[in-house]
């Protein structure tokens, strides 16, 4: 495998991913963590960062220590702290340099291998090498700086620095100087295929749990499905599903997604709790509150259905590994722990011992690993809902008869969006119920009745956003189906915003 030490760059889990594409496996760590070096390490990727090596607090682990045991290659920050630590000067350049620029190699090397001269890279930096340290070989210009890449020679292993960002796609060749680097100079085996993580992550789970019983909550989304997947191949009726039931989740999803797990042969239990989370909602309409209260529920009815079995030591999850990566805090060298459940915590209320298949997966990863184990499309190209579901998207307080109203429009434009193939074409979509109502006239009749917002948006990560530019004539497709077949509903507006600075759901 591949250490990546994250010195904070937007950039770290690209390197990542980037790597896992590859088919090898590769674990992101904060920077001035010590790495241990187990005979699987073939190499350390140096992630850039917001810092300069020139900020007093700037974090410099020794990279000696890493380069005695295994080659490097230092990307941005990293390749400039490679430098200065050899007493090669960096300094902050005339102009910065943000965007495409264009590699002239001056000794041609392993790592630019099959690249070609002026390939495309791309650069995001204010700080620059200007003097190479004399024992190191310089790789490649560009037309404004004077070191692009270079090779140290004075360690054990290979050391390489490159300024550019090999890991975004601007960077035409990147992928391939990446796979130099992790195939050619650090000879990892292109072997983590989903076949073999399947294939692995059974194994694993059967040494754990061995005739022990699991319970685990389903949310009828990608990561658990394929979590619950893996734990029944592994130990077959020992594991305990519940999904439930609260009232917010969309029209027919509930009977839908209790069949697809049937068909899977998983042993699920479905608990019908609308009326308990329909009277805890009742005239709560600030969403902090809402979530709140959804999440409290969620765990008290899981931990009442899972005392009704008896002997249960572990609990499964789906939890991925954007959720558990340690980051690099941009504010300070100081090492914060983003950590979130997916399931809202229940780790800390029950005492059972976690089995997280995915912990180290990335989410497309998820869908490949589904994928090899055959799982249905129903749940591999399901966009992302949150877990409040609809309670969140019904602004104001929540009424059974809101949930209706919003379940019928949002069916609406669920299927058109799947009749039309803009489904699988959007990231995530979904339906706003607004608390305002507004004149209409239908027929000769006045009315006076709610809006709904449409939302759908184009996403990777769902960090950054933009709204999906679907087609008019779609637009007034689901207008009009909407207001002719939805009682209440007399306006419908589609949202043109982008996150930032707005949000994808919103409350
Ligand atoms: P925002 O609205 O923050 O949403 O742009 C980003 C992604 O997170 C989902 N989301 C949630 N998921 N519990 C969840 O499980 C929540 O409370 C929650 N709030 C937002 C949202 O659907 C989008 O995919």
């Amino acid at each position: 495998k591949i250490i990546i030490l994250d010195f904070g760059s937007q950039y770290t889990q690209l390197i990542a991913r980037s790597i896992r594409e590859l088919n090898i496996y590769c674990e992101i760590l904060p920077c001035l963590k010590p790495v241990t070096f187990t005979p699987d390490v073939k190499g350390v990727i140096l992630s850039g960062s917001p810092f300069s090596v020139n900020d007093a607090a700037a974090p410099k682990p020794d990279i000696a220590e890493l380069a005695a045991k295994v080659p490097v290659l230092g990307v941005c920050y990293g390749a400039q702290l490679i430098a200065q630590q050899n007493g090669g000067h960096v300094a902050q350049s005339n102009s910065r340099e943000y965007g495409r620029a264009h590699l002239h190699f001056a000794t041609k090397e392993t790592l630019f291998n099959t690249v070609a001269e002026d390939t495309q890279v791309w650069m995001s930096h204010s700080d620059s090498v200007k003097e190479l340290p004399e024992s190191f070989t310089l790789l490649a210009t560009t037309s404004s700086i004077p070191v692009a890449a270079y090779k140290a020679n004075n360690y054990p292993h290979p050391v390489y620095g490159i300024q550019f960002h090999p890991e975004v796609t601007h960077s035409t060749e990147g992928r391939q100087i990446i796979k130099n680097f992790v195939v050619d100079v650090c000879g990892c085996e292109q072997s983590f295929t989903p076949a073999a993580f399947v294939e692995e992550s059974i194994a694993a789970i059967k040494a754990k749990v061995g005739a022990e019983r699991v319970v685990m909550a389903l949310s009828g989304g990608v990561d658990s499905t394929v979590a619950a997947t893996l734990i029944h191949k592994a130990i077959g009726e020992n594991l305990y599903c519940i999904f439930v039931d609260n009232g917010l989740l969309r029209k027919n999803e509930f009977e839908q997604v209790m069949e697809g797990y049937k068909h899977l042969g998983l042993n699920v239990k479905g608990v019908d709790a609308k009326k308990r989370f329909y009277d805890e909602l009742d005239g709560v309409s600030d969403p902090e509150r809402k979530r709140k209260i959804i999440g409290r529920l969620f765990i008290d009815i899981f931990q009442e259905e899972a005392q009704l079995l008896t002997g249960v030591k572990f609990l499964g999850q789906g939890t991925i590994y954007p959720d558990v990566i340690e980051s690099v805090s941009v504010n300070g060298p100081s090492v914060t722990i983003k950590s979130h459940h997916n399931v809202g915590g229940l780790p800390d209320v029950m005492q059972m011992d976690l089995i997280e298949p995915l912990r180290f997966l990335f989410k497309d990863e998820v869908r490949r690993a589904g994928r090899e184990l055959q799982l249905d499309d129903i749940f591999l190209k399901r966009h992302p809902f949150p877990g409040p579901g609809l309670a969140i998207r019904i602004l104001g307080a929540i009424t059974p008869e809101k949930v209706a109203m919003l379940q019928d429009a949002d069916a609406i434009y669920t299927q058109l969006l799947r009749d039309t193939g803009e489904y699988d074409r959007v990231w995530q979509a979904g339906t706003i119920l607004l608390p305002v109502q507004s004149v209409g006239v239908m027929g000769d009749e006045r009315t006076y009745e709610f809006t709904v917002a449409l939302r759908a948006v184009t996403s990777v990560d769902g960090m950054t956003a933009d709204w999906a530019h679907l087609p008019y004539e779609f637009l007034a497709k689901v207008s009009n189906d909407i207001i002719n077949n939805v009682r209440g509903i007399n306006r419908v507006v589609y949202d043109i915003s982008s996150k930032p600075p707005a949000t994808i759901e919103w409350e």
